[in-house]
């Protein structure tokens, strides 16, 4: 395992099951968003990068008959071995999103929610999926957006522009070589990125619109869902959303 190994996911007192306790509308949200871009679509074998402990594995076996939970933080494969008890089918590797293992063009559908975060430059990790992914396969990746409507404002009023390279979230105090990046990007950087990697972006969401406490707290749950599934593409072209997914495939 080179440098990139997530080893906050393998620290004891962070447990990543506990922090989705309240984050319904998210995870919903996350699931639509999914299941939209992969509309009658279904494969053979799905990869989720990054997977965690499965969290989307059981919705990804609607689109594929097999699923792989990739996934480089032991703890997480070991949370994953309960949650996914129901489901000996899926399969769970200890992997990287830089180092996949998999055999040449031998994957059709590969996700990699939530991963961006954590890799500042994601170029040697979009060239393995490319490695992996067949030629008609399809890859989603979402992407922590630094653009969103929110910052927008913030940064206008600073009289300043979103800027292109991935911003450091972390609190001073974790701004540490030794401590897990924590970024979030400019999607149209990442577009590029994916066009470097020969890869063509299809389809554009903006995601978890409606991410607010306040809201949550007030707004019923079936609202929000309703809400956010009009908002999704219709906000796409403004990268509205704090989340944003791509449906890519390779040029
Ligand atoms: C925020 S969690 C998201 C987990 C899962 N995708 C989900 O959405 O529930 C981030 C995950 O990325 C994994 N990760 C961090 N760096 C990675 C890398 N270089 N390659 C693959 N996964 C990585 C972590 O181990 C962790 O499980």
């Amino acid at each position: 395992m080179n440098k990139r190994k997530a080893d906050q996911y393998n620290d004891p007192n962070h447990n990543y099951l506990k922090y989705w306790d309240g984050r319904d509308y998210e995870n919903a949200a996350e699931e639509i968003a999914i299941g939209r871009l992969l509309k009658g679509k279904h494969y053979k074998r799905a990869v989720d990068v990054g997977g965690g402990y499965g969290r989307l594995c059981i919705f990804l076996e609607n689109f594929a008959d097999y699923v792989t939970l990739a996934e480089p933080s032991q703890q997480q494969l070991d949370i994953a071995k309960e949650f996914l008890k129901d489901h000996p089918e899926i399969d769970r590797k200890l992997l990287q999103a830089g180092d996949l293992k998999f055999k040449d063009s031998s994957i059709e559908l590969l996700t990699m929610i939530r991963v961006m975060h954590h890799l500042p430059d994601p170029m040697p990790e979009f060239g393995e999926i490319h490695r992996v992914l067949s030629n008609d396969g399809v890859f989603i990746l979402e992407l922590a957006n630094n653009a969103h409507g929110r910052n927008r404002v913030k940064y206008a009023l600073k009289g300043k522009s979103i800027p292109s390279e991935p911003v450091d979230i972390r609190s001073p105090e974790n701004q540490r070589e030794e401590e897990i990046p924590f970024v979030n990007h400019n999607p149209k950087t990442v577009i590029e990125q994916l066009q470097k990697a020969g890869f063509k972006v299809e389809k554009v969401l903006s995601v978890s619109n409606l991410r607010s406490t306040t809201i949550k707290k007030f707004v019923p749950h079936s609202v929000m869902l309703s809400v956010e599934k009009l908002l999704q593409p219709s906000l796409a072209r403004t990268y509205f959303g704090p989340s944003v997914f791509f449906l890519i495939r390779k040029k």
